[in-house]
């Protein structure tokens, strides 16, 4: 069985509007609606549940009703961190389970509204030989490590090899029994600190590979402001052409302010 969990206990403080930014709407729908309606579509999903921030728990059992999504078993309340919530996932989620029996779960963020079938179904595919899985894409900036020195700001100390870099996305992908023992490893740990999931099976159970599928360019972080109007016209272009490639005839329709057409104006 493979159950989808939609991280949406946040509430948006970069985008910094009066809603949680999973609620907003872009191209016609609140994004955490588009990030439902694609692992709904999703053959190698069989149920999904949401963890909503607390006081909008009835905003997504709308939605959920409006749209008919079939698959989502429960919407419950996230916790103060996006761990606390992926932890709140896993009670939920074992809730279920008979003794001896292991299910595969993802991981996704609510404000990931592009993802695409592709890498839900490599996930999925990977999870047959591996018990944790991430997605991640190349990084076109350099990164740098910095330290911060007092008044004097901040200072470079180390410039990994950009080659070797990823930009880790989700879903994260995994074994239930595999992330619910690294989640209570974790547990032993006073100063337990991580922003995602693959990290803490990383940290806790160092022996576990973690297998790591292609992401892609769409499958964005709706994070600061600018971010919801990159959606917004990313979902135009996904509607019309989703470029692997750029072709010479969309890029001189560009020039020429034609595109304005594929833009949506
Ligand atoms: N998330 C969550 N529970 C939390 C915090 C975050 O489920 N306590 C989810 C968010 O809803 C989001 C994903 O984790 O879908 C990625 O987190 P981020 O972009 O940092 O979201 P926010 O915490 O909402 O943003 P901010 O840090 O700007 O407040």
């Amino acid at each position: 069985r493979t159950t989808a969990v939609i991280l949406a206990g946040g509430t948006g403080q970069r985008v910094g509007l009066s809603i949680p930014k999973q609620l907003l709407k872009i191209a016609g729908k609140a994004v955490i609606e588009h990030t439902l309606t694609t692992f709904e579509n999703a053959d190698s999903i069989d149920d999904i549940i949401v963890l909503m921030a607390p006081g909008y728990v009835p905003d997504i059992e709308k939605i959920v009703e409006k749209a008919g999504f079939k698959k989502v078993s429960k919407v419950i309340e996230g916790g103060s961190t996006r761990n606390e919530t992926t932890e709140r996932a896993i009670a939920a989620l074992g809730e279920g389970l008979a003794e001896g029996e292991d299910a595969n779960v993802l991981f996704h963020d609510a404000v990931r509204p592009l993802l695409s079938q592709r890498v839900i179904d490599d996930c999925v595919v990977a999870l047959e030989r591996y018990q944790a899985v991430d997605v991640a894409i190349p990084s076109a900036d350099t990164i740098i490590v910095t330290r911060t020195h007092g008044e004097d700001g901040e200072f470079i100390t180390e410039i990994p090899d950009r080659s070797r870099l990823r930009r880790g996305q989700t879903p994260q992908a995994f074994k239930l029994s595999t992330i619910k023992r690294a989640y209570e490893v974790a547990a032993g740990d006073p100063n337990f600190q991580a922003t995602d999931d693959c990290s803490v099976v990383l940290k806790y159970l160092p022996d576990v590979p973690i297998h790591v599928v292609a992401g892609d360019e769409y499958n964005m972080k709706v994070t600061q402001p600018v971010d919801v109007f990159i959606a917004d016209k990313l979902f135009q272009l996904a509607s019309t052409a989703a470029p692997e490639q750029v072709s010479e005839e969309a890029y001189r329709e560009l020039l020429t302010g034609k595109t304005m057409v594929v833009f949506g104006g």
